[in-house]
């Protein structure tokens, strides 16, 4: 019988059937004159036995770990009491070996060991993402950014481009990383947010996911310098639609992710205790935390009782997030911490419509406000923050050519899969990340 090819996944579709697999040997184990191959070829995971000569060749007695091989077989259901993934295995009558992978010192179960120190780790994050775990969260990562897409689809807006090169800032000129752009300064893009406001009047409600880049001078487990950000726009709306709106986006793409299968099973692998939110998220407005944090002795970095006005520091804002463990809408931060654009609570100018989303084990991974809709007001922003209004022309534009409420946000796709999958630091959630000091592999 000639062999079909398949990949792992297709595996149980193709039971008693001769089939030919290609891969990379995940495991390998020898027994009793039985060679056993836990295959891997990103779709999933097969066990392959191998027996009588086919255990005899150089290439069998020498085979390693990461070797890539193909192998013919018929798979077979497994008899009760045997275990592997999918319940069944390939039993071999042919195999070769495409690529040896070395072993000894140089044996990527050496080079990846557990326990390894993280800078060497990172330094082999190429063979790390390879490991059942990295590359789980990798493949959540995947369905997670399809999910968002969805959602938004689901709801009505149109997907954009904006560039990654820029001549303005967003979010405060400290961690802008900058080049010359032909003679000309320039900038890595800090958020698109300005460009989406930009385009409500084209196409309506609009988002992005897009490479964000802070030159951030903080060493914390939730800062990269590069990270994926997804950005949202949307026109005609309060402050309370704003909220919902998010609130629907979280779920509903949560939702949609656990719908999955097997995404379900790999999250649930990841993060046992994970509790899908409930509707509608807790509100707690700025000054209400900082009496909380009061209340509760929370201080901040340097020692002191937090006053109205403060920034709320990363540890304590994840000291408060993990007690009340439940996501946090915090809302009406004062206009001094935040940026510019933000629109000013119409009872209270000091404050403004703005929403961070707090989840346990991480704290904020959404910054989003109401934006100022009106030009002149916009005009004496730029003039108290110190910002020359000349290279934003086209964003004062948006105010002058009829002008609307609007609102928006951020959210930071790494920090969104961190709490999904209850990962220690958001460099675990990023294929190849980014934070000070380290640009490669
Ligand atoms: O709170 P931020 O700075 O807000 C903005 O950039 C807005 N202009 C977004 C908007 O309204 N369109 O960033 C938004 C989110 C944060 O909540 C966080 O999740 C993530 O981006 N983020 C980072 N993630 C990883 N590393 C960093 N250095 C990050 N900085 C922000
Ligand atoms: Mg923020």
């Amino acid at each position: 019988e000639p062999a079909k090819k398949i990949k792992i996944h297709q595996g149980v579709q193709n039971r008693d059937k001769r089939v030919k697999v290609c891969g990379w040997v995940h495991r390998l184990r020898s027994q009793k004159g039985l060679t056993f191959i836990v295959l891997r070829d990103g779709t999933g995971y097969l066990q392959c036995v191998l027996s009588g000569k086919l255990t005899q060749t150089y290439d069998a007695l020498t085979l390693t770990n990461e070797s890539t091989v193909e192998i013919r077989g018929v798979i077979k259901s497994l008899p009760e009491g045997k275990t592997a993934p999918d319940g069944h295995e390939l039993v071999a009558d042919w195999w070769q070996c495409i690529g040896k992978a070395p072993g000894g010192d140089e044996s990527f179960t050496n080079l990846v060991a557990e326990g390894a120190d993280p800078s060497i780790l990172a330094d082999r994050r190429h063979l790390v993402i390879r490991g059942e775990t990295a590359s789980a969260v990798l493949k959540v990562r995947s369905k997670v950014l399809q999910a968002f897409r969805a959602e938004f689809e689901h709801q009505g807006l149109t997907e954009v481009t904006p560039p990654c090169m820029v001549q303005t800032q967003v979010e405060g000129g400290s961690t802008l990383f900058s080049f010359d752009y032909y003679g000309q300064p320039a900038y890595l893009t800090q958020s698109s947010q300005l460009y989406l406001e930009t385009c409500l009047p084209s196409l309506g409600d609009v988002f992005c996911i897009q490479e964000s880049f802070r030159a951030e001078k903080s060493h914390t487990r939730r800062h990269l310098s590069e990270y994926t950000h997804l950005e949202a726009e949307l026109a005609f709306l309060s402050f309370d639609e704003l909220l919902a709106h998010l609130e629907e986006l979280i779920c509903g793409t949560l939702e949609r992710v656990f719908a999955d299968p097997k995404t379900k099973a790999l999250i649930e692998q990841l993060n046992p205790n994970f509790k899908m939110p409930s509707r509608p998220f807790m509100r707690m407005d700025y000054k209400d935390a900082i009496k909380y944090l009061n209340d509760k002795k929370i201080l901040t970095d340097s020692g002191e009782e937090h006053k109205v006005g403060d920034d709320i520091a990363e540890a304590a804002e994840r000291k408060m997030t993990d007690d009340l463990n439940v996501p946090i809408f915090l809302i009406n931060f004062p206009r001094e911490i935040k940026s510019f654009y933000m629109k000013r609570c119409p009872a209270d100018e000091r404050f403004t419509e703005s929403v961070d989303v707090l989840m346990p084990g991480v704290g904020e991974i959404v910054g989003g406000s109401m934006r100022m809709s009106d030009q002149k007001q916009l005009l004496e922003a730029y003039k108290t923050e110190g910002i020359d209004p000349a290279p934003y022309f086209w964003y004062t534009d948006q105010r002058k050519y009829g002008t609307s409420e609007h609102g928006g946000y951020g959210l930071g796709v790494e920090r969104f899969l961190a709490w999904l999958t209850n990962r220690w630091t958001v460099r675990e959630a990023s294929l190849y990340p980014r934070w000070t000091g380290r640009c490669t592999p």
